[in-house]
């Protein structure tokens, strides 16, 4: 009887805390427990007219079930023209597959009916003009006018509308890659891309570091490069190059610190590739060559903190990885982190504070909307769920701010230890919340008794909510700001009499975030006489801004709005003001005409939220309740 008693208890303390299938992944076909992609060799022509890929995709599997013999794979509304197969470097022989019917979120599962274990398969193919993964741009869409831009974002499930393949980030492989396009574009990847490289629309790439699917990235356009340093630069059109190199100067110094808290930069390169204003994202981390959105370029490195974010991913995200979509957390909670910590050392600890409060202010705010089940970083397995669901700013800030608690309850030296040993340990591994919590348990908990208990750990990682025993962060700079606000506010001081000359984006950012949601127009307009916030070149205040003038009725802003909302596809910074829109019979009408013009040049995950947003307004306003 004890020794069973301890048999139990001992399998009750090794027992995964999150449920024994953590790692599977609900958003893709593939079986990574049968058999495993380990290498990958493109071969792709980029047609610009047909908005296409065409070409090819060897996979080298490893098979891991001796009795398994079906590859099933991730497409989306690929057109998949032959399958073959060989071993070794004999001929390639056809061989059947099934592609079955789309689904709406997965795509389509591709089954390769195979005779014998393979060594290689490999799929003929061409993507789709509408490939969920890829954005096509006409030469007007571009800064120069002249050559056509094509660029892909893969993450979260997109990579496999444009290559065939295990789309989840639970499998890693290495790949190379033949890409051919017109002479006059230059082509770039997630890649050995040579800052030397010569224009001649052939260009070979490779990667020896194994990556997940949701790290394969393409780019071409009219692109040239400026070094920042040995290792780090910029590639951009030529019109765009040298206001990019100047904002993110301070790029080879980021890597630099990040090495002495968490180790070395194992990615050799690292560039910066600027995109035109409709790319979805801020930022993109994909290996070696991060994808960058104009709209941080401000001309003061105010924004750079997402540089600081995409270069982080290179040890949190891309080195270890969340093994599925609901533990993004590790991913991205991580990085934010780091992102704070990187901001910190370079820009001052008040700079690092005030980002740090926005974030948090934004994680509250989201937190009044969002289901209790939602308010987890340890997210449960739902499946069929969409995983950019798990988007938002739960895995962003709370995961730092789990991280900053445990930095605080430990001591820097400690738990920079810490970090960097995870990042050490399951370097070019995928892991999930309970490898996290084991070794959070084994590494930190057990060698420092006392200092964290438990449930304290569980509360942050499985209750909604943020805990009450969260570090709260001070910032003195934000002081002044409210300071300032109230007198404008409680009309003791005119706008223009306010001081804010020594102002940079993170108080006025703070500044707009504390206004009432709704004023008079009549003090926009002294706010806006003052600050000139209608037609702002920041999209981080314009952000801010237009969805407050459209609550107030201050119409005056409509151009500039209208002009914003159809030069910058960047999801985050148009979504707001679409949303403050769509709130009035009025304003949807104007957002609906706006979106319209705007919709040829928004990325489809753009176009998609858009388009989702004002057919629930449209919904809502058909029936009032
Ligand atoms: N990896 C993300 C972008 C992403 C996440 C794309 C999930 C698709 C699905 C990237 O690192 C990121 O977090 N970008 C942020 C910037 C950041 C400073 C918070 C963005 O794009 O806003
Ligand atoms: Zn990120």
């Amino acid at each position: 009887m004890p020794r069973l008693g301890l048999l139990l208890a001992l399998l009750i303390a090794s027992a995964p805390a999150f449920g024994q299938d953590r790692r599977s992944d609900e958003h893709s076909y593939a079986q990574p427990d049968k058999v495993r992609i380990r290498d990958l060799a493109l071969d792709l022509a980029v047609d610009f007219e047909k908005r296409q890929l065409t070409g090819s995709a060897t996979l080298g599997l490893e098979w891991v079930d001796p009795a398994q013999r079906d590859l099933v794979l991730d497409t989306r509304d690929l057109a998949i023209a032959a399958v073959e197969a060989r071993n070794g470097k004999r001929k390639f022989r056809e061989v059947p597959f099934v592609l079955a019917e789309r689904d709406e979120r997965f795509g389509s599962k591709l089954t390769i009916t195979l005779p014998r274990q393979y060594e290689q398969v490999r799929i003929r193919y061409a993507t789709s003009p509408q490939a969920s993964g890829l954005q096509w741009l006409s030469p007007a869409m571009t800064a120069g006018g002249k050559t056509p831009f094509m660029f892909s974002q893969s993450q979260a499930i997109h990579a496999r509308s444009w290559v065939p393949l295990q789309d989840t980030p639970s499998v890693r492989f290495t790949y190379t890659a033949r890409i051919r396009t017109p002479a006059t574009v230059m082509a770039l990847m997630s890649a050995d891309n040579d800052p030397a490289a010569v224009r001649d629309g052939d260009y070979t790439f490779s990667m020896p570091q194994a990556i997940p699917s949701y790290l394969m990235a393409i780019a071409a356009g009219d692109l040239v490069f400026k070094p920042i340093s040995a290792r780090a630069g910029v590639w951009a059109e030529p019109q765009t190059l040298d206001k990019a190199v100047k904002e993110f100067e301070d790029t080879e110094e980021m890597i630099q610190v990040t090495e002495s808290l968490y180790g070395p930069y194992r990615w050799e390169r690292y560039d910066l590739l600027i995109l035109p204003p409709s790319f979805p994202f801020g930022g993109m981390e994909n290996p070696r060559l991060s994808f960058i959105t104009p709209t941080v370029i401000v001309g003061d490195k105010s924004l750079v903190s997402l540089i600081a974010h995409e270069l982080a991913h290179s040890w949190s995200g891309n080195l270890v990885t969340n093994a599925s979509w609901k533990d993004m957390w590790l991913n991205e909670g991580f990085t934010s982190y780091v992102e704070n910590r990187i901001v910190e050392a370079l820009y001052g600890k008040a700079r690092a504070d005030m980002e740090f409060v926005i974030s948090r202010n934004g994680l509250l705010d989201q937190l009044k909307d969002l289901p209790p089940e939602r308010q987890v970083l340890v997210l449960p397995m739902r499946g069929g769920s969409d995983p950019e669901d798990a988007l938002g700013a739960v895995a962003y800030d709370k995961g730092a701010w789990f991280l900053q608690f445990l930095e605080q309850r430990y001591g820097r030296e400690d738990f920079d230890a810490f970090l960097r040993a995870w990042f050490d340990a399951h370097a070019f591994q995928s892991a999930d919340s309970d490898q996290f919590l084991a070794f959070l348990k084994s590494n930190l908990m057990a060698k420092r008794p006392g200092v964290v208990s438990e449930a304290e750990v569980m509360e942050w990682l499985s209750a909604p909510g943020v805990p009450a025993f969260a570090p709260q962060t001070a910032s003195p700079r934000f002081d002044a700001v409210d300071a300032a606000r109230a007198s404008w506010l409680e009309q003791r001081a005119a706008a223009r009499e306010l001081d804010t000359a020594a102002w940079t984006t993170q108080e006025w950012v703070y500044f707009l975030e504390g206004l009432p949601e709704i004023l008079d127009a009549e003090r926009l307009v002294e706010l806006d006489q003052a600050f000139r916030f209608t037609g702002t070149g920041n999209g981080e205040l314009a952000q801010r801004w237009y969805p407050l003038t459209v609550r107030s009725g201050y119409f005056e802003a409509r151009p500039a709005m209208s002009l914003f909302l159809r030069k910058i596809g960047r999801r985050k910074l148009v979504m707001p003001t679409y949303d403050a829109l769509s709130k009035s019979e009025e304003g949807l009408a104007f957002a609906t005409q706006v979106f319209a013009m705007a919709r040829p040049g928004y990325h489809p995950i753009t176009s998609a939220s858009v388009e989702a947003l004002l057919a629930r307004a449209r919904a809502a306003q058909k029936t009032p309740d």
